[in-house]
């Protein structure tokens, strides 16, 4: 691979990417990133180029299918950090690679996509489950998760894209587990406090799918951004694990319930006067239904995974040691509270 090369880069506005890019841009200057924007105000450009010096946008929405498959054709490398539920930008990003490989069998582009832990949901529904099992991400087939599950939609393809033998592509997918975290990017709110936020003002308390006794990893956003960066400089170098064995759990071993750090966050709101109750209590089904399966698997399962492959490359977390979910929850809900942006939901 030459030394200069061009990243297309999917999601840079977003909370994780604000981190990465900030590691790219230390690590990485002279990579060309070309990050896809819908937005591009001159404060989110002026905060990108901070990010990373060698940044220019490229105007375009999630949905401009032609768009994105150009950009992925002609890149080195695309980083997918936008929505791991957004299937015709991952299909678009595949059908560019595959010409893009077509055109340098030798050197073919390398695709990082950011996907989550909801492969692997119990879907439990927030009930108390007694020896959960733990995913490790060696070994690790798709098709031994829960089809149902949320992100598989676009998972398959990446990997069936990275072992067919037919113009096949270097395809890595990292699964991060809760991040947490104030991000220093155009976005500091991490995604699902920006969800459980607009509920908690749509109804007035904090609530949970069912009884909010599902449970996750945790990850800081700076550990969670170091991890794909390690993962995206083995990537580089030749290194790392792709296609079939390109799985990487990215996570910590702080597990914790979605009661607990609830419960935090309703005593929190409710001291600023945000909502009307202080604690969690689960929500009714007329307010969760209309997010159907995608709020019941992810939200409402238990995620448990072992970071094995980055374990066996040497791969620590160090911030996660230091601050927990719940130590920062309410310093992350200050930043969130000083954007009232509304969630908008991907699907
Ligand atoms: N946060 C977590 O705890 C967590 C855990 C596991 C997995 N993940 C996955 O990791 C990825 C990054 O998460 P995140 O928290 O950083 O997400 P995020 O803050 O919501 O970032 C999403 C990014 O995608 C962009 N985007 C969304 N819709 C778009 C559209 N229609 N056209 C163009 N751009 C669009 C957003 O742009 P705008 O700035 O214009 O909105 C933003 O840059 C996601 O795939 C997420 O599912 C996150």
């Amino acid at each position: 691979m030459p030394q200069h090369h061009t990243i297309f880069f999917l999601g840079a506005t977003g909370f994780l990417a604000g981190d990465v890019l900030h590691l790219l841009g230390r690590d990485y200057p002279n990579y060309h990133v070309k990050a896809l924007v819908r937005n591009p105000t001159p404060e989110r450009v002026a905060k990108l180029k901070q990010l990373h010096p060698n940044l220019t946008v490229v105007e375009g929405d999630l949905n401009d299918a032609q768009l994105i498959a150009d950009q992925a054709a002609t890149a080195d490398i695309v980083i997918n950090s936008a929505s791991s539920d957004h299937w015709p930008s991952v299909k678009a990003t595949l059908d560019g690679l595959e010409k893009n490989a077509a055109s340098r069998s030798s050197d073919p582009p390398l695709y990082i996509h950011i996907s989550g832990c909801g492969i692997i949901s119990d879907n439990i529904r927030g009930e108390k489950v007694e020896n959960p099992k733990f995913w490790s991400d060696i070994g690790l087939d798709l098709k031994d998760c829960d089809q149902s599950n949320t992100h598989l939609e676009s998972d398959i393809p990446i990997v069936a894209a990275g072992t067919r033998k037919e113009n096949p592509i270097r395809s890595i997918i990292i699964y991060p587990g809760q991040i947490y975290g104030v991000g220093r990017g155009v976005q500091k709110t991490t995604l699902w406090l920006r969800i459980f936020m607009d509920y908690a003002k749509r109804v007035g308390y904090v609530g949970t799918w069912g009884r909010g006794f599902n449970a996750q990893n945790t990850i800081h956003v700076e550990d969670m951004a170091a991890a794909v960066l390690f993962i995206f400089k083995a990537a580089v170098e030749g290194r790392a694990e792709e296609g079939a064995n390109g799985l990487y759990f990215a996570v910590t071993d702080k597990i914790l319930s979605y009661g607990e750090w609830t419960k935090l966050m309703g005593d929190h709101l409710y001291s600023k006067g945000v909502v009307k109750e202080p604690g969690c209590k689960p929500m009714s089904p007329e307010i969760v239904e209309p997010l159907g399966n995608y709020g019941w698997s992810l939200l409402g399962g238990n995620l448990f995974a072992k970071a094995d492959r980055l374990a066996r490359m040497g791969w620590k977390a160090v911030e996660s040691s230091k601050v927990s979910l719940m130590d920062n929850l309410p310093e992350a809900i200050d930043a969130a509270l000083e954007d009232d942006r509304p969630y908008v939901h991907i699907s």
